[in-house]
């Protein structure tokens, strides 16, 4: 009774272990809701304990064209229109403008607001899209989200009116923070799902025109984004790891028994 034991619960402890590391939530990039933020709850969060990971930011400015082949479209001869800038949004060519941004950035999850609204007409009243209250998501990976408030007409000529869209990723894996400062230059940035049927006009994954960020931010609150954890490479771990722990435990078993039944007394 006291070798089965000795057999069974080695094992079994080794089974348990595996299933609680199963079980375990990994860490991931993905974040947590934002307060005032427009964004859903993502299914984890990193954590961030400590005070000095929080940074208010009130001076975040952004530098961006949106894309230059709508700019040159708006303004040629086809659609003949034109952009306005207002509520504290800018334009300078080739560039607009967000500045006075702010929020809130705890270990470099957070988003950030700004004011202002761009609107772009053209042929005649027919092309009239305005992108207003601009957001920038982190949520700690090297994507970081630009959210619009879209309304207007698509190209097909469809009534646009919604809030908090998720229109643009950056890829931000060059941020870096100096002097107190953190910077991101020229970044990738390319249309989301949701921007291009809010936009009506471009395929989700177009590559946008390269952006420019910077606020003020420590390395604590803004450290090194890392690339997101993925569903596939998350699951592919858990079953490599169960995998591997219920073979020891196998072979722990197997080894127990064999010597178990070798120093068994025989019975004459
Ligand atoms: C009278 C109606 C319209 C006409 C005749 C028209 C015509 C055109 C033409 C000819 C192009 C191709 C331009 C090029 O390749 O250089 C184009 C592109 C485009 N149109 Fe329109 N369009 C109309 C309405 C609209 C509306 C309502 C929108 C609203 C969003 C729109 C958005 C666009 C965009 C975003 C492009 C792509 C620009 C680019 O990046 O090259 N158009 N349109």
């Amino acid at each position: 009774m006291r070798r089965l034991n000795v057999c069974v619960l080695g094992p079994a402890a080794l089974i348990i272990t595996a299933i609680a590391i199963a079980l375990t939530p990994m860490t991931s990039n993905a974040a947590e809701p934002v307060a005032g933020s427009r964004l859903p709850a993502l299914e984890s969060s990193t954590s961030a304990s400590a005070d000095d990971a929080t940074c208010e930011i009130s001076d975040a400015a952004i530098t961006w064209g949106i894309k230059e082949s709508l700019r040159s479209y708006i303004s040629g001869t086809i659609a003949n229109g034109e952009w306005a800038v207002s509520d504290g949004a800018t334009y300078e060519t080739p560039n607009f403008g967000w500045s006075t941004g702010s929020g809130v950035l705890d270990a470099g999850e957070g988003v950030i607001a700004f004011d202002g609204a761009l609107r772009f007409t053209g042929h005649d009243g027919i092309l009239d899209t305005t992108l207003s209250s601009l957001e920038l998501s982190f949520d700690g990976s090297t994507t970081a989200h630009l959210i619009f408030d879209v309304s207007g007409t698509t190209q097909d000529g469809n009534p646009v009116d919604e809030t908090g869209v998720e229109f643009a990723d950056i890829n931000i894996a060059g941020i870096a923070v100096t002097d107190g400062r953190a910077t991101l230059n020229d970044a990738p940035v390319v249309l989301t799902e949701t921007g291009s049927a809010a936009f009506g006009t471009y395929p989700a994954g177009e590559a946008l025109d390269p952006i420019t960020v910077n606020f003020s931010a420590t390395e604590s609150c803004m450290p090194a984004p890392k690339e997101a954890v993925t569903a596939l490479a998350r699951n592919t771990a858990v079953i490599v790891t169960v995998g591997v722990v219920v073979a020891a435990g196998g072979l722990v078993f197997y080894v127990a028994r064999r010597r178990g039944t070798k120093r068994e007394p025989t019975t004459k």
